[in-house]
Formats: C-alpha cells, sequence, structure tokens
C-alpha cells in the first residue's frame, strides 16, 4: 500500500506518496527531478548515488524511500549557497577532478562529510574515505587534490559553508 512521507530536501519540507519498496534514489530523479545523485551500478558498489541522510552518506540505490520519513535528505543540488558553489564544488572544477561527471556528486557527498569529521585529511586518509566510490575516468589523483583544496579553503574560512 502506498505512504505519505514528510522529510526535509535540501532545507525544505517536502511531502510525497511512495511504494514502500519505492528506492530514494527513485524518488530523488523522478519526483523531485534531482538528477545529480546518479544511477549507477544499482547495486550498492559505485557510490554514484549517495546523498546525505542526517548528515551521514547513504547510498539512494539501496535506501528504501520509506526509510527517510522525518529525516533530513541532501542531495548535490543542496550545496551551493545563495548562488555560490560549495568549496568542494569549486575545488573539483579548479582542480580538473571532473571529466564525464557521472561519479562526481557522490564523491563530493562523501568528502562532505569526511572534512566535517576531519578537516586536517592526509591523502592516505581522503583515499580510505573514497574508497567506496568509484570513477571511470579520472584516476583519482585530482579527485584527492581537489578533497585536499577544499580542506584548505574550509578551513581557511573563505567561505560560509560547512
Ligand atoms: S548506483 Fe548506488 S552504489 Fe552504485
Ligand atoms: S569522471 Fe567519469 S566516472 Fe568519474
Amino acid at each position: 500500500m502506498e505512504r505519505r512521507i514528510r522529510f526535509r530536501l535540501n532545507g525544505e519540507w517536502v511531502e510525497v506518496t511512495v511504494k514502500p519498496n519505492e528506492l530514494l534514489l527513485n524518488v530523488l530523479r523522478e519526483k523531485f527531478g534531482l538528477t545529480g545523485p546518479k544511477y549507477a551500478c544499482g547495486i550498492g558498489e559505485c557510490g554514484a548515488c549517495t546523498v546525505l541522510v542526517d548528515g551521514e552518506p547513504v547510498l539512494a540505490c539501496l535506501t528504501l524511500a520509506v526509510d527517510v520519513d522525518g529525516r533530513d535528505v541532501v542531495t548535490i543540488e543542496g550545496l551551493a549557497r545563495d548562488g555560490e558553489l560549495h568549496p568542494l564544488q569549486k575545488a573539483f572544477l579548479e582542480h580538473g577532478a571532473i571529466q564525464c561527471g557521472y561519479c562526481i556528486p557522490g564523491f563530493i557527498m562523501v568528502a562532505k562529510r569526511l572534512l566535517e569529521e576531519n578537516p586536517y585529511p592526509s591523502e592516505e586518509e581522503i583515499r580510505e574515505y573514497i574508497r567506496g566510490n568509484i570513477c571511470r575516468c579520472t584516476g583519482y589523483v585530482n579527485i584527492v587534490k581537489a578533497i585536499k583544496a577544499a580542506a584548505e579553503s574550509l578551513r581557511a574560512g573563505s567561505s560560509s559553508h560547512t
């Protein structure tokens, strides 16, 4: 039976009717038009679908929409503030960490959590934290550089983003 759920999505409370087996990824993409979280493997192995639920990275391809009832969901679309990109988004652009771009929203959402937990991550710690995310294009070097640069930018307080 369908169920009405209510949750905070990128800072706004929203309501939607979902089937009990409907995946969060499909609800975000199809019912809210948020195509940042990507469908890639669909089985929890690549990280392209990562969103934050109550601040923690979650694979939206393995999460039931009913499980976010009452919770806080943030997608890549929710990171910019007043038209200004998040330092992570800027750093990925500035360091050429993007090729096809398909994996990038997932990397950025995971990196956001990493930098909240650890504002001074070493290269090794970054690589360890992003190990669940797969990029078929970049070879990871520039992704790691971008995350380090964003950490510096956030530490320097050059932005109001957290
Ligand atoms: S699409 Fe969710 S982990 Fe690959
Ligand atoms: S930039 Fe193409 S998969 Fe990562």
